[in-house]
């Protein structure tokens, strides 16, 4: 873009680094402001890069990337490559460019009108449901699909994602904005990234609300095509925030088969009654066990996902279904040890299925609901 490329060689090598995506913006260098300069030299390409950060841990990727990419053109025998650190004033450029324009003020982008990404949050009742091992099954299994997809681990008490989708890095920032590391092709942005060691969070409402904007507004997401939001067990603070800051998101109950739990996720789904949130729909976990002898043993009871959909379908006035039912498969606690989630790892799997078959019914883009009246069914008598 405003790389100094004086002759028709140093222009088809300025042409070939457009091929060359930023590691972590994922959109091509030339874009991105970060070619200062080529020159051609017989045979040799120099090129000098400028970082977005100093020790950039994704250089070495940039290095192979570009020079893969200024070898394609005739001519061209060798590239060396100068890496040197944007300034200051660059940074913002590029701030700029990436917010889409003029506004440096930090919006929620899926807030905006028009905006194509769904947004699921997944809420429970109780905690240990499994609603974290859901949320990044479904999200490594929506991109396994092409979708676009990034995950807000919002739960300050247990945030988990992370781990389970084997995320190690941490966000790396460019002035105020953040990006997401990547990890099965899903973009992770978690509480657990921000704070030292394992330390538990001791947050208050306000301070929640602001840690959520950021996540929506400072990170830089892409396009996504769905968002994943893992809400803290319950229907505290961060419900009423998510409402404010993303009254498009649609809730997702996750819920055991027991009684008890599902009288909770009930509870947490209702939420939605005064948010005016959409329910998407119930997902029971921890439904029956397959035995090597082919029984089924309800450790959990049974029937608490169908319960919890039938009563917020009869409170809401809109059909809410019982999305999939996730059977106890010691292969779901292995892979989110391991950092594979089952979907990926064991995908024929019972719990590898059942999560595959709700992804296919939320693999749905937002432009594609229109004109439809979805949760919109008039209220039964
Ligand atoms: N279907 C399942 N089968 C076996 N173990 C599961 C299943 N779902 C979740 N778990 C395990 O139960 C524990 C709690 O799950 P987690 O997803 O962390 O719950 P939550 O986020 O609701 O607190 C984890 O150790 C997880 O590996
Ligand atoms: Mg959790």
């Amino acid at each position: 873009m405003s790389a100094a490329a004086v002759n028709t060689d140093e222009q088809a090598v300025l042409t070939a680094l457009a091929s060359v995506n930023d590691p972590e913006i994922r959109r091509p260098i030339t874009e991105l402001g970060m070619v200062e300069s080529v020159k051609v030299d017989s045979g040799t390409a120099h090129v000098r890069i400028l970082l977005t950060v100093a020790g950039c841990p994704l250089k070495d990727t940039l290095r192979t990337d570009i020079t893969a990419a200024a070898t394609t053109v005739p001519g061209i025998t060798a590239v060396e490559i100068d890496f040197g650190v944007m300034s200051s004033d660059q940074r913002q450029d590029l701030q700029k460019r990436l917010r889409g324009g003029a506004a440096a003020e930090p919006v929620i982008p899926f807030a905006q009108p028009g905006s194509r990404t769904r947004v699921y949050a997944v809420a429970s009742g109780k905690g240990g449901v499994g609603k974290s091992s859901v949320t990044v099954n479904l999200a490594a299994a929506l991109a396994a699909r092409g979708l676009s997809v990034g995950v807000v681990d919002a739960d300050i008490y247990g945030h988990s994602v992370p781990r389970m989708l084997g995320v190690e890095g941490r966000p790396t920032q460019v002035e105020d904005m953040i990006m997401p590391p990547q990890s099965h092709g899903v973009k992770v942005i978690s509480i657990g990234m921000f704070t030292s060691g394992n330390a538990a969070v001791v947050w208050r409402g306000p301070m929640l609300h602001r840690a959520l904007q950021q996540f929506l507004a400072d990170v830089y997401w892409g396009d996504l095509d769905v968002l994943l939001l893992d809400l803290p067990p319950g229907t505290g603070d961060i419900a009423i925030s998510l409402a404010q800051l993303l009254p498009t998101a649609e809730i997702l109950v996750v819920t055991t088969p027991q009684a008890a739990a599902a009288e909770v996720a009930e509870r947490a789904g209702a939420i939605s009654l005064q948010t005016h949130q959409r329910l998407v729909g119930v997902i029971e976990n921890m439904s029956g066990l397959t035995l090597p002898d082919g029984t089924v043993l309800d450790v959990f009871g049974s029937g608490g996902g169908q319960t919890v959909a039938d009563s917020l379908t009869r409170l809401t006035g809109a059909q809410v279904p019982l999305l999939g039912q996730i059977p106890l498969d010691t292969g779901v606690r292995e892979a989110g040890d391991d950092g594979t989630p089952v979907v990926l790892s064991r995908p024929d799997s019972p719990a590898g299925k059942a999560l595959n078959a709700v992804a296919d019914r939320l693999a749905v883009r937002r432009d594609s609901l229109l004109g439809k009246s979805l949760g919109l069914s008039p209220a039964r008598k």
